[in-house]
């Protein structure tokens, strides 16, 4: 498809359209030769846009002592264990994580499956803070195989992962429900992880950005401040598949959505919220992920499972440092 979409352009626009078109390879609709034309022009008005925003990001770089930073937060890193685990080989987990040598200036949380979340905060190192990966959409009752944020917090819980992909598309929530879902969260004073990310068919018809809006609006309708919320943006054609997005595709739907923030919410919203980014991130790619500068940290699958292997994510936050 980028091939196609590339000749197409070298025919519509000549080489300097070129230029910008790998850069948006699957950003764009393709569907006949006038609509390529007009969402080339606002590919190239959106990349210049991006381009300004990163320049003037680039700007604020000398303050924090870091180089590739846009935005203001503390750099973010969440396993989340999804339903994989026993007692014993999370104990081994825990120890593994409590023995590794974490840089301090990165928030680190580990969200493992309900059943076990107080054997890891009864024996993880205060370090590392504990998440849920999901959360009922009010107070506790009678809701069978539910579990409530009151319980969370009294186990000691700190975060939730709300809207993750496995749970919109394969339990069937929408948007609506996990905006619900994270004020309510947010209101009892848990910090939400809040997923967003589209299907592959949806990347291949141009609509990635249209779907991270759409899904970043629910959480904007329903949330009463974005002071305890992380952003993640996790394309679904990479989760658990091996596919990582290349840093290029992870930065400029981040700086996407940054900018979102800046015309929707507010400017300062746009530059303290973390906005991480997850699928098939390893030890192996995270440290080129993690040098793009709207890329504040990352949500960990598979990777997570390994105690070492997280830790070299964790400390992938030193590829943004100035090298001394
Ligand atoms: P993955 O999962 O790292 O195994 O791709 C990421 C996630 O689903 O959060």
């Amino acid at each position: 498809m980028a091939v196609a979409s590339t000749s197409l352009a070298s025919q519509l626009s000549g080489p300097k359209t070129i230029n910008y078109a790998p850069n948006f390879s699957g950003l764009r609709r393709s569907s006949s030769k006038l609509e390529n034309f007009q969402s080339m022009s606002s590919t190239q008005s959106l990349f210049q846009h991006l381009h300004s925003h990163l320049h003037l990001s680039s700007s604020r770089k000398g303050s924090r002592g870091v180089v590739t930073m846009a935005g203001t937060g503390k750099f973010f890193v969440g396993g989340n264990w999804k339903c994989n685990g026993t007692k014993d080989s999370i104990s081994k987990l825990v120890s593994d994580l409590n023995s590794a040598k974490l840089e301090p200036d990165v928030d680190v949380v580990v969200a493992p499956p309900f059943v076990y979340l107080d054997q890891v905060k009864s024996s993880l190192s205060d370090r590392i803070e504990v998440s849920a990966q999901n959360s009922w959409v009010g107070k506790g009752g009678a809701f069978t195989g539910e579990i409530s944020v009151e319980q969370l917090k009294d186990i000691g819980a700190k975060w939730v992962i709300l809207g993750h992909s496995e749970r919109r598309h394969i339990i069937g929530e929408d948007d609506q429900f996990i905006g619900k879902k994270a004020a309510y969260a947010l209101n009892e004073g848990l910090g939400v992880i809040a997923c967003i990310g589209e299907l592959l068919d949806e990347r291949e018809a141009g609509k990635t950005f249209d779907v991270c809006f759409q899904q970043l609006k629910a959480y904007a309708d329903y949330v009463p401040s974005w002071d305890n919320i992380v952003i993640a943006y996790e394309p679904v054609w990479a989760i658990g598949t091996g596919k990582v997005a290349t840093p290029q595709q992870a930065q400029e739907v981040h700086a996407a959505l940054r900018d979102w923030l800046k015309k929707n919410v507010s400017a300062e919203v746009a530059s303290k919220t973390r906005i991480i980014y997850g699928g098939s991130v390893n030890g192996g790619n995270s440290s080129e992920l993690a040098k793009q500068e709207d890329i504040d940290g990352f949500l960990v699958g598979g990777a997570s499972l390994k105690g070492p292997e997280f830790a070299t994510i964790v400390n992938s936050v030193t590829s943004k440092k100035v090298a001394a």
